[in-house]
This record gives C-alpha cells, structure tokens and sequence, in this order.
C-alpha cells in the first residue's frame, strides 16, 4: 500500500464514505425508480380491493435523539441536500440493532419514572424526545396500487421518513394523517423503512398529553382509482317530514391514465339489511380527484336516538365494469337536532338536557395508549352514571371511539385543539370535521377551549374564519367555542358561532342569554370540584379531599350547584361537568406530591366518587338510585358524629343503623341529603322512599380485618385478537366477605395464559408507583388490572393475585379464537452494500487496494447492483463500496452474499482477502464477513473473459450468520 493510498484511506470516512452514505443514495433511488418503471410497464395495475393492514406490531423504538452527523464538506452537503439520503436515524441504512421491539399503541411518557422538577401539568414525568422505525416489504403485485401510510395520532411533533425520504410533518399530538407513500416504495424483496422521529418536549396542553405512537398505525392499499380517505361523507337529512340521504363520494386516481368507474351506495339497516341503493358513474385524471353525488331515499328509517342508538352504516362499492376495485362504509344515523335559544337542546324533536362531562384520553396503567376495550368501559361506566353527553377535551378522540359513541348512544361535542385558521392548523380541523361528520353521536364542533383572544376582534376575525371552514364541510351541526371570558366584549367569538359555550361563569348565564336571546347557550365545562376516591376526611397536609362535594376550586363550583344553575334555566341547553374521569396532571389545588387531578366523578382507574351517585340521582330517571356515603369503618371515632350522605332520585330517605332509625327526610333534588350520624360499628342502611313506599335501599358495614384478596374482571370473556383488553378490580374482603374499604394491601400479580399484563393503577393522585409493575398497593380499598389478551391466542387468561397475611385470589378469563384484524409482517432490515464505485477497465488484476484519487467524481463509475459490463478490451474492473455493518450482523458469525457475480472474482475487505469465485460462469459467492468496527471497504476484482460480460449481477447483501 502506498503512502498516498494511506493517506487517502484515512480521509475515505470524511469523503468518499461519507459521499457513498449521502450523495449515492440519491442514485439508489435513481436505478430504483428505473427498475420499478420497467417492471411496472410489464405488470398491469393490480386491482382488487381496499386492504387496511394494521401496522402496529413490530416497531422498534429508541428513547432520545440520535444526533445526526455533522454536515461538512461538498461532497456531503451535496448528497445530503437530495431527496432519499436522510441521515442519522432516519437513514434506511440506519443500525437499529439495539432498539427495544414494541407494538403500538405506545406511550413512553407513562413508561417513566415521576420527577418532581418535570411539569406539574403534565403529570410530573419526563417527555422527551424519542425514535421509531419499522420494516415491511410488498408484493410484485402490489406494484401500481395506491398505497397509503395512515398514523391516527402521535404525540406531539412529528417527522416520518419512508426509505430516507420525508414524507410527513405534523405539529399536533391530536390529529391523524393519511400519507400516500405510492412514489416512494419497493417492492418484492427489497424492504421498506419507516422512520418516525417524535419531539414530546413540544407540548400543546396543560394537561397529561403522553407521547410517542399512542394510537394505531395502518397500511392501506387500494386501486389506483379509489375512494379517498373519509371521502365518504352520508349525513342523513329530513326534508318536509321525509328521510333523505345525501352521499358524496371522493374518488381520487394515482393511474396514468384516466379511468372510469362505477360507484354503488347502499344503506345497510342496523342489522345489515340493505334498505337503499343507488350508483353514479365516476371519472378521474391522472392525479386527480373527483366527486361523485347521489342521494337515497329512505323510507321510515329507524332513528338514532340515546335509548336506541339505531347506527344505519352506508357502503359505498367503487367497480371498474363488473370487478370491485375498492370499498368503505360508515356509520350513520337518522337523527334532528336543533338547539332552541330558550328551551335548549332537542333530539327528535324531543327536549333533552344534556347531562355531560368532559374528559381527558389517558386511563390508569396505559396512559394515552388506551385500548379501544378500555375506552368502552370507560364511556360504559361514564352511560352508567346518567352520563348522555361526551365532551372530548380538548381534541379529537380516536376514531373507534366515535363509533362506540354512536353505539352506546352518546352525543359528543367534538374538539378542535388549536385555535389558527393559517394553514396548518386549519388543515387541523378540517382533518377533524371530514373524518367525523358521518357520526350520528356527533352533535357540535367546538373551535376552541378558553382562549386569551376570545373577547377580541382577532379571534372573533380568526373565529369566523375557523366555523366558516366547518361549514363548507358540514351544515347538519352547528359550531361553538367554550369560553371563559370576553362573552360581552362588544366582539367576540359568540358573534361568530351558532351556539353560546360557556365555561363555569354562572353569574353570566342570565345576563348573557337577556343580551343575546336569539343565541342558544349551554355549559361546555363547569364544576371542577374535588374529590379523592373513597376518602371522607379532607387532609391538606396529606392532599386528600373529602368525598362529600365540599370542595370546589375557586373559579368553579360544587357538583351540586353547578347542576342546579343549569338544570334551573331552560335555555342553558345542558351541563359539561370538569371531569367525568380523573386524568393525570393538572393536580390542582396541590401540587407534588400529587401527580393527577382530582376533578373527576370517577378516579383515573374509573372506580366512582361520591360525584358518580350525585349525578346518578340528578339524571337517571326510569330507576331509583340510592347510595349512601361514606363507608362504615371509623374504628377509634365510636360516638362521634360522621357526616352522611345520602345520594338519591327518590323524595325521602330513612336512615338506619343496626335496624334503629337515627334519620329520615325529604330529598332535595339536586343538593341530596346528608345527616351526622354518632358512630356505632354496625350496618347503616339507606332505604329511599316515596310515598311511604320503599324503591330501594343501600347499606354500608363495618367490616372485620382484611382477610382474602378478590379479583372481579369487567368481562368474563375476551377475544384472542392481541387488542382486547380488560380491567380487572382488585379489592380485599374481611372473613365474612364484606368489602375492606380502608384496605391498602400490596399486591403482587402474576398472569398466565394467552395474555399479558400492560398496566395497574389505583386512582390515587398522590402515589409515584410504577404503572407498568405487576404490582399495586390498594388504595381505599381498591386497584385495577389492565391485561390484555395475545394475537392469535385461545384458552385461560389467568391472573393470580397474593398479599403478606391474605388468602390469594386467582380469575382465569376464556380467551376465544377470533381472526386477529389483517397486519403487515414486520420484515427484517435488508442490509444491502450499495453506493459502489467502478473502475475503468485494467489490463492486469489492480492492487485490491486500488481507489479513486481524492475528489474524482469522474473516471470511476458509480452503481448499484445489477452493474453488468458487456465485452471487454481490458479484462479486470475492481468494483469498491464503503458500509458500516449493523450489530446484529457484526458477530463474526455473520456474511456477505454476492447474489450473483459473472466472471472471475476476488473479494477482499479491509485489505484482506475473504473470497475468490473461480468459475466465470455466473453464480453466487458468500462470505464470512469478520467482526470489525465502523466503516469496513469491501473491493471485488472481477476479471471477464473473453465473450463474456462480467459484473455484480445480484444484490451484494449482509446476513446474519446462524448461531
Ligand atoms: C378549565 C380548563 C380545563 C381545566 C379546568 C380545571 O379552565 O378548560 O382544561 O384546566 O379548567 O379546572
């Protein structure tokens, strides 16, 4: 070796290496594109229908940033200045062998350790920023079909590359977006590479947001010509007393070439039925759009309504002649609304108050990754409290979460996160308002939550701007803003929405609804008001607040006034009580130790508050409802008055202590009833009464010493589709198997079977205990369990559950085989070397550690595999690439496979010879490929012979050795 070639191998990794990594990825995708032109004029477009392949198992993840390389000279700031050559982490190359393997959904932030010095409003925990990158490759076939990249939320700023090429940016944590990766993918053997960085440090509200990929990731293919995504839109409409069903239809085209085709529309009944039809024809140029309109007729439909919410779903079938080339439905309903400035909220013409609460996304154990099974119990245990009205503060929810509302029969006041009608935020909502206006749960657009410009000329300007963008997309609803402020500003954003939202302001309910008495009004939030879970003792230096409605905020009001201030007024349309659920952060009035709110009527396990029966007797009307509070063990206070709470629809209530009556009185409606009772041990019973008669009765007992541990799953059966996810109550039992509800067991828990345990909480504000440990204390009396079961699983899912000095507990649940929801195969890496260099022909074998001269851009070729040279004046040519080798491959054990080399060859790496390929004939050649850091220089020598081209025919791959 020569001293210059010395030289120049020592500057190879701030040249020539770094030119392979950036300047000639940009030439891969050049013969890339090429190759796929020529297979793609010998395969005709694929046509079949729609494929929405889940993406969520499979990725892997790195906590933090993963710098990227300094950008330094030409040769780098040329290559890294072209489409393709992404570096750092987002490079396709990229050595991601030490990353964890998760599945989403995932949220790091709830992975995390609590930290005193981190935010208060976002839960005390650690944000941060962090990385995904993931796999997969496609079909030959699959060659010419549209295919799209769809992300339904990542928190919070978000960049995705697909094969080193940006693809997307997004800055909120609340939105999906459908990405169409078409031009950018490969296909057959080759692999592709999603690369996801994720910047949680930005944050976007003063509450728990989580981060990371919390909600799923799909692959969707279609056709070419396809529907668009939420390019269905079917809102029912009554005209004159009858039922239509506009439809319009986005088609949109990736073809080269125009096409037509024929859409048909039906409209399925609840039970599938189908009750109407229609087509239109559609056509579309190449990398165009078109919209297709029709309108159904529909006879006597049955109406969605919060007692039967009856869900019609609308199918629309996309032919191109006789095949089927795409479908989608939605869900639908046939529902009137209208809001009436004086009387409030009507459904079907019928007056309904709107008994609502607002929520955050986050449960216990999973933080914003929550399992659609955990979202239904959520909203079941939300309809079980009286609960008619969602309102999702302060963004979108999932998309699934929007059809369980329709099927449960919930309205929902949908939320745009952020105020700004420049671009990007107005793509924000309109995103918000296409995926969801087909819902018949839906029933008002929110702007915004509290805005400091409310009151101001600028946000009534930008307010204007934001509902007029809603309603060029949707007219079947109306907008509003919930505001804090600034409602009597001379202008301000009332004067640019259809309906008044005030947040808490009581005192203007009368004087705004006098001023502006053509404005329907109604509460968006109200309330905020605290209470700690099965506590009935408030301790300030312990954060704890009692349970008896006692402790509202400063700008808020208890439970019970709030309600009466709307339930008082016939035009205050209803009520958005702050909050259903408990959420992490904002742990106001406290700060540390308290980590989550205590707001909600329920905690964050989703275990009821004295707040859940308060509400119950407020708005549940076809049962009776009786609860009394607290529970009975006040061992140490015997004969000291205990304040009680009897919470009731009935108008009287007689209260019993060991069978004696030591109270009995009218209810109010709203304010319920509370005695002091002198404590005895015992049973204390509430019997409510109307009448004279009794409807019902509750007790509370004192209980012995906690004895037995008890595990009560929300469902005894689950489906073995590695989603389906339930909530298992952990509670202990004296020896008479009465409920211990002072109990603070810790518990340990084991699972087996067909599942897994993805988190446990106990709905305590205050506790700094891991979510993800298959371990929990009890708090006041209770924890939960969150398992889930494993793709493709069937049989028992066991949990088993054990304390110092308490008998065990074990629950199996029947895992039933179900087919798990259509995925795309996480592939492996495909370690290709690429960026070869050439050189001119020679007439005797080169040294093999022959290079270009520093700088020559020129006299040696540049390619990529297949390089093939015809006949030959000078027989030898060295062929010459740089590559870092990922760990997994850098054992020793690992190789380097020639697919497949025509001539003589020689393969040397790093100076030494690893290889020869004797016979000329084409063939294969693998290699040993010897452990050794950083970048390693593979040379091939290749000699032709005479009549015979000569050339790295096939990929020239590193594998991984067998152990
Ligand atoms: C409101 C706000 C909510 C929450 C609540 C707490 O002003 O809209 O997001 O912060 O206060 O009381």
């Amino acid at each position: 070796m020569t001293a210059k070639n010395t030289t120049f191998k020592d500057t190879r990794m701030n040249t020539i290496g770094l030119l392979r990594d950036h300047l000639l990825r940009g030439l891969q995708v050049c013969c890339a594109v090429l190759l796929g032109f020529a297979l793609l004029a010998a395969t005709p477009a694929m046509a079949g229908s729609r494929e929405r392949l889940s993406l969520d198992s499979g990725w892997l993840f790195h906590l933090g940033d993963v710098a990227e390389p300094p950008i330094k000279g030409h040769g780098m700031s040329y290559g890294t200045a072209k489409s393709g050559n992404a570096t750092g982490a987002a490079a396709t190359d990229f050595d991601d062998s030490a990353w964890r393997r998760l599945d989403l959904p995932h949220d790091w932030v709830v992975e995390g350790p609590f930290d005193k010095n981190e935010n208060a409003s976002q839960g005390y925990r650690p944000r941060g920023i962090a990385w995904y990158r993931r796999y997969f490759q496609l079909q030959a076939t699959d060659r010419g079909r549209h295919v799209e990249l769809q992300f339904d939320a990542i928190a919070t700023h978000s960049t995705v590359w697909v094969n080193g090429i940006v693809v997307n940016r997004n800055w909120s944590g609340y939105n999906g977006r459908s990405i169409d990766v078409t031009p950018y993918l490969r296909y057959g053997e080759d692999v592709n590479t999603i690369a996801v960085r994720v910047d949680a440090q930005a944050q976007e509200g003063w509450w728990y947001e989580g981060a990371g990929m919390y909600r799923h990731a799909w692959l969707v293919k279609r056709d070419a010509l396809h529907i668009a995504t939420d390019g269905l839109h079917a809102n029912p409409v009554q005209e004159g007393g009858r039922w239509t069903l506009p439809v319009t239809v986005d088609v949109a085209s990736s073809a080269k070439v125009a096409r037509e085709g024929v859409l048909e529309v039906a409209l399925l009944d609840p039970e599938g039925r189908e009750v109407a039809r229609g087509n239109t024809r559609v056509r579309v140029d190449p990398l165009k759009s078109s919209t297709a309109q029709l309108k159904l007729a529909v006879k006597k439909p049955r109406l969605w309504s919060l007692e039967q919410p009856n869900v019609y779903r609308v199918r629309a079938v996309l032919r191109d002649g006789t095949a089927e080339i795409d479908r989608t439905d939605v869900q639908t309903g046939f529902r009137s609304m209208r809001f009436d400035a004086d009387r409030g909220f009507y459904l079907n013409g019928q007056p309904v108050k709107l008994h609502g609460v607002a929520i955050h996304q986050d449960h216990a154990g999973v933080g914003v990754a929550v399992p659609e099974s955990i979202w239904e119990f959520r909203l079941r245990q939300l309809k079980s409290m009286g609960v008619n009205t969602i309102r999702f503060a302060h963004n979108a929810p999932a998309a699934e979460v929007l059809d369980m509302t329709d099927r449960l029969g919930l309205l929902v006041m949908d939320e745009n996160r952020n105020f700004n009608p420049s671009p990007d935020y107005m793509q924000q909502l309109t995103w918000l308002v296409r995926r969801d206006r087909n819902h018949p749960s839906v029933m008002l657009w929110l702007l915004f939550n509290e805005e400091t410009l409310q009151g101001t000329e600028v946000g009534y300007e930008m307010a204007r701007r934001m509902s007029a963008a809603v309603k060029g997309l949707d007219t079947t609803r109306p907008v509003s803003a919930a505001m804090h402020d600034g409602i009597f500003g001379d202008i301000n954003v009332t004067q640019a929405v259809d309906v008044a939202g005030i947040n808490y302001q009581i005192w203007a309910y009368d004087r705004f609804h006098k001023l502006n008495p053509k404005l329907p009004m109604l509460s968006t939030e109200d309330t905020s008001a605290y209470m700690t879970r099965g506590a009935f003792t408030t301790d300030q230096k312990a954060q704890v607040l009692n349970s008896y409605d006692e402790e509202p905020s400063s700008w808020g009001a208890t439970h019970r006034q709030a309600w009466r201030a709307i339930a008082e007024r016939p035009f205050m349309a209803g009520a958005a009580v702050w909050t259903g659920l408990d959420y992490r952060g904002e742990p106001t009035p406290y700060e540390w130790p308290s980590v989550n709110s205590f707001f909600g009527a329920m905690d964050l396990c989703a275990f009821p508050k004295t707040a859940y029966w308060i509400h119950q007797s407020h708005w549940i009307k076809n049962r009776p409802i009786v609860k009394v509070v607290p529970h009975w063990n006040w061992a140490g206070r015997e004969g000291l008055a205990v304040k009680v709470m009897v919470a009731t629809n009935a108008p009287r209530v007689r209260l019993l202590l060991n069978g004696k009556v030591v109270g009995e009185s009218d209810v109010d409606p709203i304010d319920m009833v509370s005695f002091q009772v002198p404590y005895a041990p015992g049973r204390l019973e509430a019997v409510a009464l109307r009448n004279g008669s009794e409807l019902a009765r509750d007790a509370v007992e004192t209980t012995g010493p906690p004895a037995r541990l008890v595990l009560t799953p929300d469902r005894a059966a689950l489906a073995g589709d590695g989603l389906d996810a339930v909530p298992v109550k952990v509670s202990v039992v004296d020896a008479q198997g009465s409920p211990v509800p002072t109990a603070d067991a810790h518990v340990r828990f084991e699972v087996d079977g067909v599942g897994t345990l993805i988190g446990v909480g106990n709905g305590d504000p205050n506790a700094h205990d891991s979510e993800k440990a298959p371990e929990r204390k009890l708090f006041n009396g209770l924890a939960q369990v969150i398992l889930q079961t494993r793709r493709g699983g069937q049989g028992a899912l066991t949990l088993h559950a054990t304390s110092p000095g308490l008998e065990s507990a074990v629950v199996a649940m029947d895992v039933k085989a179900v087919t798990p929801p259509p995925a795309v195969a996480a592939a492996e890496p495909f370690a290709k070397v690429g960026g070869w260099r050439i050189s001119p022909p020679q007439a005797t074998r080169p040294d093999p550690t022959i290079a270009p001269g520093h700088g020559d851009m020129n006299s040696w070729g540049w390619g990529e595999p297949p390089i093939k040279q015809e006949l030959e004046s000078q027989a030898w040519r060295a062929y010459r690439a740089s590559f870092a080798v990922r760990d997994d491959r850098n054992d020793g054990r690992g190789r380097i496979v020639f697919r497949e080399i025509v001539g003589r060859a020689e393969v040397w790496l790093d100076g030494v010879q690893l290889g020869v390929k004797n016979d000329p004939a084409p063939g294969p050649l693998t290699v040993s490929l010897p452990r050794g850091a950083g970048w390693r220089t593979l040379t091939v020598l290749v000699q032709s012979f005479a009549d015979q081209p000569s050339g790295l025919i096939g990929r020239v791959l590193v594998e991984r050795g067998t152990p």
